[in-house]
């Protein structure tokens, strides 16, 4: 009897331990999403960041811990673009796409799909045809097999990437050189054929500069008027400590707005090093990796200088939610700072600060101003 009453005793306490054991990670769980940028911000839009090819291989546990915690909207950084999906005329690569969906999906977060055409990272063989009906229906193909792959899996597309010049021209490039202006509406039609429900973005740098502005405007009107389906600009946000002014985000947000489509801020990140093009006669060419004056804080941001990143971030997150009637996403282009395509570009080798999180993981002062405004907001 005795002993009945121990293995009772025991199997209780054992059963309570485990009972406990789940609620207390339940309760961090919950915890943490509340702390997060995605609970922050569910009433104003989704945030999202850009996920490498490493990152969706889960080479990364650290940042795999932070994509599932703070971000609800994913795109994939490359593996979409046009040289790795469909490196061959009739080959098609989707193993790292379907691997990213298989993890959106896992963790109920939207999939941001990038980008169906754009004239960089092209498959060099597409760069060789000559003959415009041939490229018209490389570009039917290419669309309908991709879109139809994803069909009521992926949210959006950015349909067309940087099709504008600086001085809001279209852009020379294959598409426009050999079929002409009406490639982009041609474009968001055969999307929106294929899949009826996604959405359908047309994305650029510089948006917020008032020329490449009126000719993003006119872009959208042209599709528009052409009768086909455009949902959204996506304004990338490449941006630096002191621009593009707060006023010129603002007015290109209310620009966009007033052609009836979504807004949205699709690449997020906030340089701090010097940018060789601002140099009198700067080439940007010259190895610069090793120079103390372009590559200023190899080891450690400086709290002056963190602390700016944090004015700035504040600053155009204040914006945001001003506008978030309008804005549809926030997407940050990379997780952490370690992983940054400015650590790249414009020079090989530097040490950038763009992002929330640093190159430990570890949340930013710019991260928690960022929070703070929602906490001043709700309490
Ligand atoms: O994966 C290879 C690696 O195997 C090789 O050793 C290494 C050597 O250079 O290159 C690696 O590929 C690089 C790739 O990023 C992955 O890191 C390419 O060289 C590099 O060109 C490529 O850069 C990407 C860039 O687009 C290409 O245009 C950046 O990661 C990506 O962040 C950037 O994203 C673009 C958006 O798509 C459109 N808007 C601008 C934005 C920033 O340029």
């Amino acid at each position: 009897m005795q002993k009945l009453i121990y293995l009772f005793t025991y199997w209780f306490l054992l059963t309570t331990f485990f009972v406990s054991c789940g609620t207390s990670n339940t309760q961090a769980v919950e915890e943490e999403d509340l702390n997060s940028l995605r609970e922050a911000f569910a009433a104003d839009f989704t945030i999202g960041t850009a996920i490498s090819a490493p990152q969706i291989m889960g080479e990364d546990a650290k940042a795999a811990a932070l994509i599932a915690t703070e971000f609800n909207s994913l795109t994939p950084e490359n593996v979409m673009k046009w040289m790795h999906i469909h490196p061959r005329p009739e080959e098609y690569d989707f193993e790292l796409p379907d691997k990213l969906l298989e993890l959106a999906q896992a963790q109920d977060k939207e999939l941001i799909a990038h980008t169906l055409v754009w004239h960089s990272q092209l498959a060099p063989w597409v760069n060789e045809i000559s003959d415009s009906t041939e490229l018209a229906e490389l570009l039917a193909k290419h669309i309908n097999t991709i879109v139809g792959r994803y069909k009521g899996k992926v949210a959006g597309w950015d349909v067309v990437n940087e099709a504008l010049n600086e001085d809001g021209t279209l852009r020379e490039t294959i598409f426009l050189n050999l079929l002409g202006k009406d490639y982009l509406p041609t474009a968001f039609k055969l999307a929106a054929a294929v899949d009826p429900d996604t959405e359908l973005y047309y994305n650029d740098y510089n948006l917020c500069q008032p020329e490449k502005r009126a000719g993003c405007v006119q872009l959208v009107k042209d599709i528009q008027a052409a009768g086909a389906k455009i949902d959204g600009v996506g304004i990338q946000a490449h941006w630096n400590l002191s621009g593009p002014p707060l006023e010129e985000i603002e007015a290109s947000i209310l620009a966009y707005h007033a052609l009836g489509v979504k807004v949205m801020f699709t690449e997020l990140d906030i340089g701090v090093l010097p940018n060789p093009w601002d140099l009198d006669g700067a080439n940007v060419n010259q190895d610069f990796e090793n120079s103390e004056f372009m590559n200023p804080y190899p080891q450690i941001l400086p709290d002056a200088v963190q602390t700016q990143l944090a004015d700035r971030y504040e600053g155009v997150f204040k914006l945001f939610l001003k506008h978030s009637d309008k804005i549809s996403r926030v997407t940050f282009w990379g997780v952490h700072d370690g992983h940054s395509w400015l650590n790249n570009w414009p020079i090989n080798g530097r040490t950038n600060y763009p992002l929330l999180f640093d190159e430990n993981y570890q949340k930013k002062e710019a991260y928690h101003r960022v929070m703070a405004l929602k906490e001043s907001i709700e309490h």
